[in-house]
């Protein structure tokens, strides 16, 4: 799989992208992850990417003109991938969750467009598959959403963790359009500050400690 990042910021995405599952996947080639500087598809001298909203208003916005250019020429570079989709990270989305994380794990070819400033000129609408948001808040820009986003998805792509471990995990779908939690997990000490482990969990008996594991889970709807 391929991930492309669009970014003005691409020092930001260093230490995310360094360390632990992402930084092997990356190692072991499941995973290949492009930043690319915005500004190197900038207008003029100066490489301006950005001006001020028509109609007034604070702040400024992408230029749909510079990222048009931007998606064109990845869009051209990578087309011998297979799938390919390409998301504004947006606030105004749809909200990213544990179903969307999967499907985009099946996608050859994933380009992420981070926003800044004020966001993005509307018109870039007409060039993006989806516009995804992580949650009803703002954050500066779409970096730390796609860092977010990036490293749901790594995590589910075949071969990057043990056959089996992902199923396990909370938000996994269940049937009947629930989304299952893990159950509660201890480790040592079997005892700290009066608070004990659930005594089956200590016992040995493995239908039982699966049982209370069932039912231990709780779910919600999706
Ligand atoms: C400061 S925000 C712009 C907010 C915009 N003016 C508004 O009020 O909706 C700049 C960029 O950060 C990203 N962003 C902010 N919040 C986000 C969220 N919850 N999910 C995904 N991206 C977000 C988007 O790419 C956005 O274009």
């Amino acid at each position: 799989m391929k991930i492309t990042i669009l970014t003005l910021f691409p020092e930001m995405f260093v230490g995310p992208f360094n360390y632990s599952i992402i930084k092997r996947a990356q190692k072991n080639n499941l995973v290949n992850i492009e930043i690319i500087n915005i500004r190197d598809f900038g207008l003029g001298r100066h490489s301006v990417v950005d001006d001020r909203p028509y109609g007034g208003g604070k702040g400024m916005l992408l230029r749909v003109d510079v990222l048009e250019r931007a998606i064109n020429e990845i869009k051209e570079k990578n087309n011998s991938y297979g799938t390919q989709r390409i998301v504004l990270m947006d606030p105004d989305g749809s909200t990213f969750n544990q179903s969307k994380a999967k499907y985009y794990s099946n996608i050859n070819h994933l380009i992420l467009i981070c926003g800044h400033y004020e966001g993005v000129d509307e018109r870039i609408k007409a060039f993006i598959d989806e516009e995804i948001s992580i949650g009803d808040f703002i954050t500066t820009g779409g970096e730390i959403p796609a860092i977010i986003i990036t490293d749901a998805v790594i995590r589910l792509v075949k071969d990057v963790l043990k056959d089996g471990v992902t199923d396990e995990e909370s938000f996994s779908l269940m049937n009947n359009d629930e989304i299952k939690l893990e159950q509660p997990q201890y480790t040592r000490p079997e005892v700290f500050k009066e608070m004990h482990v659930p005594s089956i969990l200590l016992s040995g008996n493995h239908k039982n400690i699966q049982n209370w594991k069932k039912l231990s889970q709780k779910t919600k709807k999706a």
